[in-house]
């Protein structure tokens, strides 16, 4: 099949989603695609939509054209009529299939998404009302709430709103403040006191104008993939420092990742029970990966769902393949077979 792998971007993941993309290019590639790799942002004035799709082809230097552009995110951000960069609606059309390699901002959250289902450009992963869904934290929250997903406690803030004490969000101390429609953590706090509260919810409007405020859930993190509505073997996330932040997700050898999760057959079921149920509440399609916290007393609690999941080497989703006898080329074609469907 002729390939596009978008990545890039302009959120705070886009260094991430260039990895992601690289390694599912290759994989592609490996399987016999004829997969390329773009900017959705820069596109590559290299490639002309004839022959966009060549035999041979030298992903790396792909991705270090794309890298070539990280110091102009801020003036492309300015250019929104600019999107989508030379010839990239073009040569997506052209493709068979687009492989969603985006992280975050618009690329995760539906946007996307709802431009190619106008163009009817064919692409993995879930629509556009799943992915924006997914991408805000607040709304999940709620609609996990009516859907009998078990959530932590929390209430979603405003920028310009007075703040108050933890007490009167009725989250306890320590708390996690997050931005809504963040990821890989960035932006993310765990505060311990109402002094680092302060400077946690001050930080977070730095990212965006809707934060989310949520108990703390002591205790043990999880994550089960959902690939065509069916839970992949749990994995359970140990960083050996602090929480799964930034650095513990991407650095290897920072956390330790057991799958299958070391938890008994029926905390297992229960676990991927909610997993679908969340993918299902949140109108989620073809695959997502959902997040978990365990605590003391096994109560579970959903974080949230990822609905373009990191695809790079030390990413849960191809580890939890892994674990059913996968490999990640396995993986990237089984998510386009599904999409497909
Ligand atoms: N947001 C990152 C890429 C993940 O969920 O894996
Ligand atoms: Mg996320």
């Amino acid at each position: 099949m002729n390939i596009v792998v978008l990545a890039g971007g302009i959120s705070t993941e886009r260094e991430i989603s260039i990895v992601s993309g690289t390694q599912v290019c290759k994989a592609l590639r490996e399987k016999g695609h004829r997969a390329i790799l773009m900017d959705v942002y820069f596109g590559n004035v290299e490639i002309q939509p004839a022959n966009a799709f060549p035999e041979n082809y030298d992903t790396d230097a792909a991705a270090a054209y794309m890298r070539g552009f990280d110091g102009n995110i801020e003036a492309a951000k300015a250019a929104q009529k600019e999107f989508f960069g030379p010839k990239v609606l073009e040569i997506c059309r052209e493709a068979d299939v687009v492989f969603l390699a985006l992280h975050g901002e618009n690329g995760e959250n539906g946007k996307v998404q709802a431009a190619f289902d106008l163009l009817g450009i064919v692409y993995t992963g879930s629509g556009y009302l799943g992915s924006a869904l997914a991408m805000d934290k607040a709304l999940s929250k709620k609609l996990f709430r009516e859907g009998g997903v078990p959530t932590p406690g929390g209430v979603t803030l405003h920028q310009g709103e007075t703040v108050k004490s933890t007490a009167g969000y009725n989250v306890g101390l320590p708390c996690v403040v997050k931005p809504s429609c963040g990821g890989s953590s960035v932006g993310v706090f765990i505060a311990e006191t109402e002094e680092a509260f302060q400077a946690a919810v001050a930080e977070a409007f730095s990212y965006e104008s809707e934060i989310v405020v949520e108990s703390y859930i002591k205790g043990r993190e999880f994550s089960v993939g959902v690939v065509d509505g069916e839970a992949y073997p749990v994995i359970e996330i140990a960083p050996i420092e602090g929480f799964y932040d930034y650095k513990n997700k991407y650095q290897a050898g920072s956390t330790i990742e057991t799958c299958p999760a070391e938890i008994s057959a029926e905390q297992t079921a229960r676990m991927q029970e909610y997993a679908v149920l969340a993918y299902n509440v949140l109108k989620l399609e073809n695959y997502a990966r959902v997040d978990f916290m365990m605590d003391d007393n096994g109560d579970m609690y959903c974080l949230e769902a990822n609905t373009l999941p990191g695809m790079t080497p030390t990413s849960l989703l191809p580890q939890e393949a892994a674990a059913l006898g996968m490999t990640f080329a396995d993986l990237c074609e089984k998510l386009i077979q599904v999409s497909l469907k």
